[in-house]
């Protein structure tokens, strides 16, 4: 009998989180302020809690997870590392497929990880509303049910597209006490001022985190910050515990490291969050090829430059070291709406100008098969950015038949798609075109930024 699962008990749950800011071999580069000029911790006050603006400045390798924070987590942490035994046998591939199942967590993925963390500071600090974004609704539903715990208001700004297509992930909000409303919308300046010039607008992430960020600042109490469910430091910081888990639990399936780690990057958390660890294997000597996948309606570390750029439309955030597509860019409305965003976080950009990390972009219809694939074996339904990990994964474990070799390959499940089904119909019925990005629209998008501080291209291994 293969095994198919690896469990850990409550009590093996990592109590530390992993910071890679202490070992990439390049530091990272600071956010620079509008006058290109590093800015300092406080100039973010009004915008994130201090205790969470010190996490995300710390060069600590490791950061205690709070006991309360602890117990908030376990309750659906420690997530299995389970064998896709059925997939590895439809494609008769030699290779040991494991993935980190993170579909089980009571928003369905990822996110709550760094939700419930997230809360949790804001709470400490006094604050009693929180402001956020939200793409596909997975990282919106998992503040929502974050701030329930915690007894704190939240309102998030979710993209039109995803608000109209997901109606289901918008009554998970509200279910927990949360106030959706779809992004541009008309209650801020940001959001009004793209109403006028494009009143059927798709909307964008970069869009909503204008709208959440300025009802954050707007609050003349005080009271209210803003939180995000990707690409700074923090959150890639909180998500380490997938990977922390994954390590303990590949040992006790007799695996010192993988041969190849695979997460979809939007912002890059899930990704963060599975590979983090082992990439500190890697720059420590370990032969491991690590992939972010990302759609190719939205190629930010395959064909976008590594610029200083803003994180969102109205440029209300400082400018950040990263892989970018132009702050104003709005991607194809793809199924896959959590990875429709222009940037990627400061610290994944960094692996891949290192060299430790090889991106690769995928297009929607190959997703969706590869999720159809999933489904017929496997039997659980993925969320649509999950499939760009699957899709990959597939493609490495029919190499290494081709190759004859016997290769451990670990991939983030990083949600289920049952509030997507509406993606799967269209597939079903044909209906979706592949969507990848035209040249003349990316030369047009980053032709917006030319201007901005170059930050250096910092390479020192051979990895
Ligand atoms: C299931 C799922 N996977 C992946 C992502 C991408 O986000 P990130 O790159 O931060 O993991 C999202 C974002 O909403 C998501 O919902």
């Amino acid at each position: 009998m293969k095994e198919i699962k690896v469990t850990l008990s409550d009590r093996d749950i990592p109590k530390r989180w992993y910071n890679l800011a202490a070992d990439l071999p390049t530091p990272l580069q600071p956010p620079l302020g509008p006058d290109g000029k590093p800015i300092s911790p406080d100039m973010l006050e009004k915008v994130f809690p201090m205790n969470l603006i010190e996490q995300e400045v710390s060069t600590e390798r490791w950061i205690d997870i709070p006991e309360e924070v602890l117990e908030l987590l376990y309750r659906w942490r420690p997530a299995p590392l389970k064998r896709a035994v059925y997939l590895e046998q439809y494609l008769k591939t030699p290779a040991h497929i494991y993935y980190k199942d993170e579909s089980l967590s009571p928003a369905g993925s990822h996110k709550p990880n760094t939700a419930v963390a997230q809360a949790w500071y804001n709470k400490q600090f006094g604050i009693k509303k929180l402001t956020t974004e939200t793409g596909a609704g997975q990282w919106g539903s998992a503040i929502a049910f974050a701030s329930q715990l915690l007894g704190l208001e939240c309102k998030v700004f979710m993209v039109r597209i995803s608000f109209d297509q997901k109606p289901f992930r918008k009554i998970m909000m509200r279910v927990w006490g949360a106030n959706c409303v779809a992004s541009p919308s008309h209650e801020t300046r940001a959001g009004r001022e793209v109403l006028k010039k494009d009143p059927r607008t798709p909307g964008s992430l970069g869009i909503a985190i204008s709208e959440a960020i300025e009802e954050a600042v707007m609050d003349p109490s005080g009271k209210t910050r803003y939180c995000l469910g990707s690409v700074l430091n923090h959150v890639m910081l909180h998500q380490t515990i997938i990977g922390l888990e994954a390590q303990k639990q590949l040992k006790m399936a007799g695996i010192k490291n993988p041969d190849i780690v695979i997460g979809c990057a939007g912002g890059g958390s899930n990704f963060a969050g599975i590979s983090f660890p082992f990439v500190c294997e890697k720059i420590h000597g370990a032969k491991i090829k690590i992939i972010p996948v990302e759609p190719t309606a939205c190629p930010t570390l395959t064909r976008g430059p590594f610029s200083y750029d803003f994180g969102d439309v109205a440029r209300m955030t400082p400018l950040l070291p990263m892989h970018t597509l132009g702050h104003s860019f709005i991607p194809e409305p793809i199924h896959a709406g959590g990875l429709r965003y222009h940037g990627m976080a400061p610290l994944v950009s960094q692996g891949v100008i290192e060299g430790l990390l090889e991106p690769q972009a995928i297009d929607q219809v190959k997703c969706y098969e590869a999720a159809l694939l999933w489904a017929r074996t496997e039997g659980a339904i993925c969320a649509p950015e999950t499939s760009h990990a699957i899709a990959c994964t597939i493609e490495e474990a029919v190499k290494a038949r081709e190759e004859g070799k016997q290769k451990n390959i670990l991939f983030c499940y990083s949600g289920h798609g049952l509030m997507d089904l509406s993606g799967y119909e269209k597939f079903l019925n044909g209906e979706l075109k592949d969507s990848s990005l035209p040249e003349s629209l990316l030369q047009e998008a980053i032709a917006a930024i030319r201007h901005h501080p170059q930050p250096k291209l910092q390479k020192t291994g051979n990895w």
